[in-house]
């Protein structure tokens, strides 16, 4: 069998465009939906993350705010930044790009992120919210996984999906995101001893480890979905997955690509979040 390959930047694209309209719409009745980015140091990785951000908010037609920390800002300082931007009227949706330095702890800056526009959905709110079943914002990689399996038209209920990792970010939410959408969900992480025994028996498996080669043609069931969260370089130095991409394409039925899948996806969902949050606030 080869696989499907599943386009993330396709159906980043036309969420883009969904989003733009809904923009547009609110623009028109004079609530420009804004984003504020807070940026702390100088990680490479991060400053690239957070232009494209900023500059997906302004291909949609949504305000953007960046703001730029010397790593040095205590972390009073910074929460003071984050309660200011809560109260800031032409901004919906905050995201504090992480890591931060070590003298600061992320937990408290996310506790800090109003509710009400904690568009990564990593407030315990969200999460909570997530736990059961309210609506709050879903964190944006398995948000964007959920609407990645769904292109394939596979019916999720009663299906066994395999999730691969226990971050708060992806792992967990994602787990519960395939439980709410009425999967028998297993987690694995790293105190799995044989992860084959579970991924074979999987119709889905999505692997956020941040490891390559975790998931081989030998550990899936024929004509699974496989989303592939995994951000890693291979000995050449080229992106590439958590899935051994080559192998396993030749044995699922679905596939993300590394780069192209879930990457776009995760920036896409993130203008969502920072819409839904402004339409809200339009309506209150
Ligand atoms: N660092 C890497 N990915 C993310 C993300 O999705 N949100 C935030 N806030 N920081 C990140």
């Amino acid at each position: 069998m080869t696989a499907n390959i599943i386009d993330g930047n396709a159906l980043a694209k036309k969420i883009r465009a969904e989003v733009a309209d809904r923009a547009a719409a609110l623009t028109a009745r004079g609530h420009k939906p804004g984003l504020a980015v807070i940026l702390v140091g100088e990680d490479p990785a991060s400053q690239v993350y957070v232009k494209h951000k900023v500059a997906d908010c302004e291909g949609c037609g949504m305000h953007s705010v960046l703001e730029r920390h010397d790593a040095s800002i205590s972390e009073g300082e910074l929460l003071a930044r984050v309660a200011a931007l809560n109260a800031d009227p032409a901004i919906h949706g905050i995201l504090v790009q992480m890591p931060l330095p070590k003298h600061i702890d992320p937990h408290k800056v996310i506790a800090t992120i109003s509710p009400l526009k904690d568009v990564d959905g990593f407030h315990i709110a969200s999460a909570g919210a997530l736990m059961v079943g309210q609506p709050g914002f879903k964190a944006c990689t398995p948000y964007g996984c959920m609407k990645l399996i769904e292109t394939t038209g596979i019916a999720l209920k009663g299906k066994h999906a395999v999730v691969i990792g226990r971050s708060n970010t992806v792992g967990k939410p994602m787990a519960l995101l395939l439980l709410q959408a009425n999967c028998t969900v297993t987690i694995c992480h790293s105190g799995t001893p044989d992860l084959g025994v579970h991924t074979r028996l999987a119709d889905v498996v999505v692997a956020a480890v941040g490891r390559r080669n975790v998931l081989t043609a030998d550990m899936v069931k024929p004509g699974a979905v496989v989303i592939d969260v995994g951000m890693n370089r291979n000995d050449e130095g080229k992106l590439c997955g958590d899935v051994d991409f080559a192998g396993v394409s030749q044995v699922a039925g679905w596939i993300t690509p590394v780069p192209g899948g879930v990457g776009p996806m995760t920036r896409a969902m993130l203008l969502v979040n920072t819409i839904e949050a402004a339409e809200r606030a339009a309506a209150n």
